[in-house]
């Protein structure tokens, strides 16, 4: 069978990371992957997941397995932070999380969900997405399309063109939406436009499926939920697949959920057995630590106000690492203006350059991005900075 295969090319962000480990240039970047650096370069483990490992590693009495959904704890920890507890869809019992391995299991839970019981679906996704996004619903089944999102003229959404495309979805469609810090573009709509967004799903009756991984990295923990919770009416259906990747620096821990609101209370209960039924054919149960220590750090009051401050900030970092790139990059002489770059949210950034840009930076100078032209400002640090924007002069100087 193996002798039958054809090569397939490297995974566009996760190949570059293993591109990038083996590079010996000793001023290699690596823009490529959403990892956050502080300014020693490395990734740090957040001082609260040290603490709410010590106190696992003290009062866990089995290692049997967790239910197919998860640890309750965890669940209602994830409510509470994305809904805030007195929610009126949490108190009606209009919402069910199911913790799972990182987003990428939730996508992928409630991507099985849907082929295995409305398989015409065509999901739509935004031009452009995470390049997963693709390989994720495609991979269950699911047909494709994209709908129009951002300007590369005004490096913002493009909101008419945006809301224009979304009105010919059909009801019988999904839409995947970032909640907030838009990958790869770092532009979101503001609060004025998810409440157009709410009438248009409305109006048009489509499933909004949240993809939610950057929660406190564009101005905090609560206002990144106020976006996707302007979506949230009464009567509405919607799933919002988390990660806990980046908000509490876990990412080879593998913590996300999925969280599914029903039209009612009953309908919930339904939709939570199909959830339980597609995590099952799938990896049967998750794993247990990492989502242990998000409970620990969000169930325990100090742990959870401590936590928050770690986030602010990694936030906060990036934010100067954004303005410290576009005034590097004036200072090397480029004409270009990336002033939007300070603008936008998140670890991410479109950058403009382009596939023959990228590829002279990773060539003669070990610098990594996306093809795309997408890069992590969260990989950028005060000491990498001179020679990042240096390089990215020269290159856009010879064209
Ligand atoms: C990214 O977009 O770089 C991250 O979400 C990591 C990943 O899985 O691609």
């Amino acid at each position: 069978m193996f002798e039958l295969l054809n090569a397939v090319p490297p995974d566009p962000i996760m190949g570059l990371t293993e591109a990038f480990k083996n590079d010996p240039n000793p001023d290699k970047i690596n823009l490529g992957v959403g990892v956050y650096k502080d300014s020693q370069g490395a990734t740090p483990i957040l001082a609260t997941v040290k603490e709410a490992e010590r106190r696992l590693i003290d009062s866990e009495k089995t290692k049997s397995y967790l239910g197919i959904d998860g640890s309750p704890e965890f669940a209602q920890a994830v409510q509470e932070l994305i809904f805030g507890l007195e929610h009126p869809l949490v108190r009606g019992h209009r919402v069910v999380t199911a913790q799972t391995p990182g987003g990428t299991a939730a996508l992928r839970v409630a991507a099985d969900l849907i082929k295995q019981k409305f398989p015409e679906t065509t999901v739509w996704l935004s031009d452009p997405t995470w390049a997963n996004h693709h390989s994720i619903f495609t991979a269950a089944g699911l047909a494709v399309r994209k709908y129009a999102y951002y300007s590369a003229e005004t490096k913002d959404v493009d909101f008419e063109r945006m809301v224009d495309s979304l009105k010919e979805v059909p009801a019988s469609d999904v839409v995947v939406l970032h909640g907030c810090c838009h990958n790869p573009t770092g532009a979101d709509p503001d609060l004025n436009q998810w409440k157009v967004l709410e009438e248009v799903i409305e109006e048009r009756g489509w499933l909004p499926i949240i993809d939610f991984a950057y929660q406190g990295f564009a101005d905090g923990i609560e206002e990144d939920a106020q976006g996707l919770l302007q979506l949230l009416t009464p009567g509405c259906e919607a799933i919002i697949c988390s990660s806990f990747s980046k908000n509490f620096g876990i990412y080879c821990e593998r913590v996300g959920a999925l969280s599914a609101i029903g039209s009612t209370a009953e309908a919930t209960q339904i939709v939570h057995g199909h959830i339980k039924r597609s995590i099952r054919a799938n990896y049967s149960n998750p794993p247990y630590h990492g989502a242990a220590i998000v409970s620990i750090i969000l169930n325990d009051p100090e742990l959870r106000r401590q936590w928050e401050g770690e986030v602010d900030e990694m936030r906060d970092r990036i934010g100067l690492m954004r303005e410290l790139f576009v005034k590097t990059l004036k200072e090397k002489g480029v004409k270009h203006d990336f002033s939007f770059l300070a603008e936008q949210r998140g670890m991410f950034s479109f950058s403009g350059l382009t596939k023959e840009h990228v590829a002279a930076l990773k060539e003669r100078y070990a610098i990594y991005i996306v093809d795309n032209g997408r890069i992590n400002v969260a990989g950028m640090t005060e000491s990498n900075m001179d020679y990042l924007c240096m390089a990215i002069a020269n290159v856009l100087q010879e064209g």
